[in-house]
């Protein structure tokens, strides 16, 4: 819903005052005149080593290319062009161990040194160009030299989170065809070691294709090295093949740059794929403009490298703007729920961009954490990967803000590679609405026949103009990408999600519409775990829905259909839930399963997670007939 009288929140004087943007409208009016010439004076502020012939090549949509002709790398304008001036000897990341013992900071010339070292050691390890490279490493300033390494030779970067377990992680690796992954040998949860070699190793033992594995020393736990194939990333770096300068490959603007797996409606993860050009002037200019970043922030992203979170938003967009950023290991409540905290105050954070899964837990400690520390250094703060309800937005602005700064509420997604929808600095915000459009990009809530609804009714969110930071398809997989994105209602990119738009052209997120699950933030494909469940030998058929969670936002509850002769007990229900977070990950753990006779299905034989969802949440389950062809 649209909340009615909704308050609105203008913002802070001292927000005003020092606005880089004053009037975000009138640009926003001569951005929407015309798009192609807003994006070419934001890609005119960064290094290209050619320039392009065009801004936007429409002519095969929806394949469409950015800047053709240009030639460029995303690290020389992150990394090497700061090295010229007075950033040299900036921080450009400040690194804090989860158990607050160790701290690490890189100036950009400490950055690029260490990039660099890691450029050369993969280039004598044989990788080139178009090379996929699977990154699987724990938050540490590694993850970052490794991402840019990659970029810097032209290698494609493929980061899979370091949560996720082996089945997870070998399907990508697989898929991807890497020949060279680089990993640690465990990482930090909690006080306990989560053994990530242990997992690449299963992960591997079968690859066709891996045939080096970096290993960088984290956790100091005993691993097996294969002589052969593992090699200590210490050791490494100690040979002659490490050292001396490595250039930065000039790459074409459509060159990609990463590919990153995200969950789907339907099969397998679909490996998003993102280029060099296009993307750096989307994440360079949304990261300027939104959060309006300075030479003198203090910048905290929360997300995990190994989300598109911790790419665009943790890495690149802050580099690309010279900023300097914080990393930390931990997670928000480890030893104490202050733990962010204290680090804000300590570190000096001006900038802090978090889910909104996170505020509500850590909401649930109460303000007393948070008051025990000086919070004002924050002068801007964000919220991401969910929609983010009225109470949290104001229990952040309130008690972690002290009501002075403005909350960023982006949305986009992995395929968006950069904010699509979002307030600007200076904007009356409404608490729980995204905003509006950012620059040159103009959003509509459609029907099912495609026509607008009206004004505050809710329909499908589409996107209307192709935008920089767009991604260039999905992995070899054409038609997939296609038909996913583009068919249903053509020329409109279609985002998944359902949204209402208000009478003020504020945008209202209301949640996946299709059969994405976003628990916690993370997005999580119903058929993933589907076939994580009907893995496990006692389980038959499952079928999964998401429903509505306190904290979480969405937590995932399953139905499975036992073999003959098994016994639903709860002993077996908390097996299959561990299986899941084994084959899986631990994110994707059902938090109930019940045992059912049969599932709901279509008459082609779909299963109708609808009705599933409707009975748990003792919903009518409407006319059954009627749903069966669009289930
Ligand atoms: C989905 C994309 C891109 C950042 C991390 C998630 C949901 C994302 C918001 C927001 C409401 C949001 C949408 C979207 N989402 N940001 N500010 N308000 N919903 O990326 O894993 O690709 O997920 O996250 O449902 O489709 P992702």
């Amino acid at each position: 819903m649209v909340p009615e009288n909704i308050d609105l929140v203008p913002p802070s004087r001292s927000v005003v005052e020092q606005a880089s943007v004053p009037d975000p409208e009138a640009l926003g009016e001569r951005a929407g005149q015309d798009p192609l010439a807003f994006w070419a004076a934001e890609a005119a502020e960064l290094e290209w080593s050619e320039p392009w012939e065009q801004v936007l090549d429409d002519s095969a949509a929806p394949f469409f290319t950015w800047f053709p002709g240009g030639r460029t790398n995303i690290v020389r304008n992150a990394v090497d062009r700061h090295l010229a001036g007075p950033r040299k000897n900036k921080l450009a990341l400040i690194w804090v161990s989860e158990d607050g013992k160790e701290t690490r900071t890189y100036s950009f010339h400490a950055l690029n040194r260490q990039v660099t070292q890691m450029a050369n050691v993969l280039k004598a390890m044989g990788v080139g160009k178009g090379d996929i490279v699977t990154i699987y490493l724990p938050r540490i300033p590694e993850i970052w030299f490794a991402m840019l390494a990659c970029a810097k030779i032209g290698a494609v970067h493929s980061v899979v989170f370091g949560g996720y377990s082996a089945d997870a992680l070998r399907d990508r690796i697989d898929a991807s065809e890497s020949k060279l992954v680089i990993t640690a040998d465990g990482s930090w949860i909690n006080g306990s070691v989560f053994p990530m070699k242990d997992v690449i190793d299963e992960a591997i033992r079968f690859s066709p294709t891996v045939e080096n594995l970096v290993v960088v020393r984290r956790t100091g736990s005993e691993v097996t090295m294969d002589p052969l194939r593992d090699h200590w990333y210490g050791d490494l770096t100690s040979l002659p093949i490490a050292k001396g300068p490595c250039p930065t490959e000039p790459m074409a603007a459509e060159d990609p740059l990463f590919l990153l797996y995200t969950s789907g409606s339907t099969g397998q993860p679909k490996a998003i794929v993102h280029a060099h050009g296009g993307y750096q002037v989307g994440t360079y200019a949304t990261t300027k403009y939104v959060f309006d970043i300075r030479d003198e922030d203090r910048y905290w992203c929360t997300a995990d490298p190994g989300w598109v979170t911790g790419h665009s938003y943790g890495l690149y967009g802050p580099l690309l703007n010279g900023a300097t950023s914080f990393m930390f290991e931990g997670g928000p409540t480890f030893p104490y729920p202050n733990r962010w905290w204290s680090l804000i105050e300590y570190y000096g954070i001006s900038i802090f961009y978090t889910a909104p899964t996170a505020i509500r837990s850590l909401m649930r400690f109460g303000k007393a954490w948070p008051n025990r520390h000086d919070l004002s250094s924050l002068r801007l703060l964000g919220s991401v990967g969910e929609p983010i309800n009225p109470e949290a937005w104001h229990w952040f602005h309130e008690v972690i803000g002290g009501g002075e700064c403005p909350i960023m509420d982006t949305w986009w997604q992995t395929e968006t590679g950069m904010f699509q929808i979002c307030p600007q600095p200076v904007m009356p915000l409404k608490p729980g609405s995204a905003g509006r459009p950012f620059y040159g990009q103009e959003v509509a809530v459609l029907d099912e026949q495609g026509n607008e609804v009206p004004t505050g009714a809710e329909g499908m969110l589409v996107l209307k103009h192709p935008w920089p930071a767009m991604f260039r398809g999905l992995y070899h997989d054409d038609q997939r990408y296609i038909d996913t994105y583009w068919s249903k209602y053509p020329g409109y990119y279609l985002t998944g999600d359902s949204a209402r738009i208000d009478e003020d052209g504020y945008v209202w997120i209301v949640g996946r519409a299709d059969d994405v699950i976003k628990v916690s933030g993370h997005r999580i494909g119903t058929a993933e775990v589907e076939a994580a469940m009907d893995s496990h030998p006692d389980v038959v058929e499952a079928a999964v829905v998401g429903l509505p969670h306190e904290v979480k936002g969405q937590s995932i509850h399953a139905y499975a259909v036992l073999r003959p002769g098994a016994n639903g007990s709860q002993e077996l229900a908390e097996a299959i839930r561990l299986h899941v977070a084994q084959h899986l990950s631990p994110i994707a753990k059902p938090d109930g399963i019940d045992f059912v006779e049969s599932l709901p299905k279509t008459r082609s034989g779909k299963i109708m997670r609808r009705v599933l969802k409707a009975q748990a949440l003792g919903e009518d389950v409407g006319d059954l007939s009627t749903m069966d062809t669009e289930a």
